[in-house]
């Protein structure tokens, strides 16, 4: 009898400790592997969440929607307890949000928002308004707005209509510079300006090229010059420099962007690109391991701001961290010094 309690004790013991090691079950769902920003943001929350002791399922889908959607309901389904999701289309995953909500899973909005849903606990994030005041004040002091006659020439490349973010990058920077297009100072040759007009589905750098070469051919084969590209990120940017560099003579206008990608640091060094906004996933990775601990222990998870992102179901609780200015006199110190990037990488 006495072997048989021990017996029995043993086991429930070494129950007790694999359960203790059974770690939880973290879900990453990444947009696409084929924009450097999300590969690194994947990388970096796969090592973060691993060394913090959880299970990581890191899934990235290819820029399909329907691949994003299965991916997260095949995380939900095998366990995970917390999910981390950069959408596609942020409106787009609701039945897999509504299984989170059903199964008790916790999903935080990773970089973009998830719309109409009440089924997202958290959203981390750069402050995206503020990335398109620094592109739209980049502009105005480089071509000196305030004292300058003018008047300039400003095209306008922004992001992907299916991305909340896209229309806060462009209307920070908007606000910044309507002012000056409103007194005639900046003004846009193609006369495209609303967002709708502007915006690059899916944010591929081919599908901004192709209109920035439309543009080009429309509205400046005559010579004329182009003083500002408004872009809202990289990709775009990039576009619009290959675009230019194949069908344009004039003065080089001052071209901005965002995620200090490899190819436009490269680009800022050769003077081909003036700025970009420097967002180190390393600080959001890090923000979102925290929150992930504090959702998995039950504890207050940190957010600084509870008003500005409705996802037209609810106000999600948003923690935003601050996107930095980079250009050709700064990168080093951002990009190399914090050991972002090695200068391999830039040559
Ligand atoms: C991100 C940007 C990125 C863009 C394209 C946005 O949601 O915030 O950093 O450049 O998507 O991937």
């Amino acid at each position: 009898m006495k072997k048989l309690v021990c017996l029995v004790l043993a086991l429930m013991m070494s129950l007790m400790c694999v359960s203790a090691l059974a770690a939880e079950k973290v879900g990453v769902s990444m947009p696409t592997k084929d924009l450097q920003r999300w590969n690194q943001d994947g990388d970096y929350l796969y090592q973060k969440l691993t060394e913090a002791g959880y299970e990581v399922d890191l899934q990235f889908a290819s820029n399909d929607v329907q691949q994003q959607l299965n991916q997260v309901t095949n995380m939900i389904n095998n366990g995970c307890t917390v999910i981390v999701i950069a959408a596609i289309e942020g409106s787009s995953l609701g039945s897999a949000l509504d299984l989170a909500k059903e199964k008790g899973v916790t999903v935080i909005a990773y970089d973009r928002l998830l719309m109409e849903s009440d089924a997202v606990s958290y959203y981390a994030t750069f402050d995206n308004y503020m990335v398109g005041t620094k592109q739209g004040t980049y502009i105005k002091e480089a071509l000196d707005l305030d004292n300058a006659a003018g008047p300039f020439a400003l095209e306008i490349t922004a992001g992907d209509p299916g991305d909340n973010n896209a229309r806060y990058f462009y209307q920070g920077a908007i606000d910044v510079l309507q002012p000056y297009i409103d007194a005639g100072k900046l003004t846009i040759k193609s006369g495209q300006i609303e967002f709708t007009d502007v915006a690059t589905p899916t944010w591929k750098t081919e599908v901004a090229q192709t209109r920035a070469d439309s543009i080009l051919a429309s509205f400046y084969a005559d010579g004329s010059s182009i003083d500002a590209w408004l872009c809202s990120n990289d990709s775009t940017a990039l576009g619009v420099t290959n675009a230019l560099e194949a069908n344009y003579d004039g003065e080089w206008p001052i071209i901005t962007g965002q995620d200090c990608d490899i190819s436009n640091v490269k680009n800022m060094i050769a003077g081909k690109q003036a700025m970009s906004v420097f967002k180190d996933t390393r600080t959001l990775a890090a923000q979102v391991v925290k929150m992930v601990g504090q959702i998995l222990a039950g504890e207050t998870v940190d957010v600084n701001d509870t008003e500005t992102y409705d996802n037209n179901k609810i106000v999600v609780p948003s923690f935003l961290c601050e996107p930095v200015f980079a250009d050709v006199n700064n990168y080093a110190e951002l990009l190399l010094d914090s050991g972002y990037y090695t200068a391999d990488q830039l040559q």
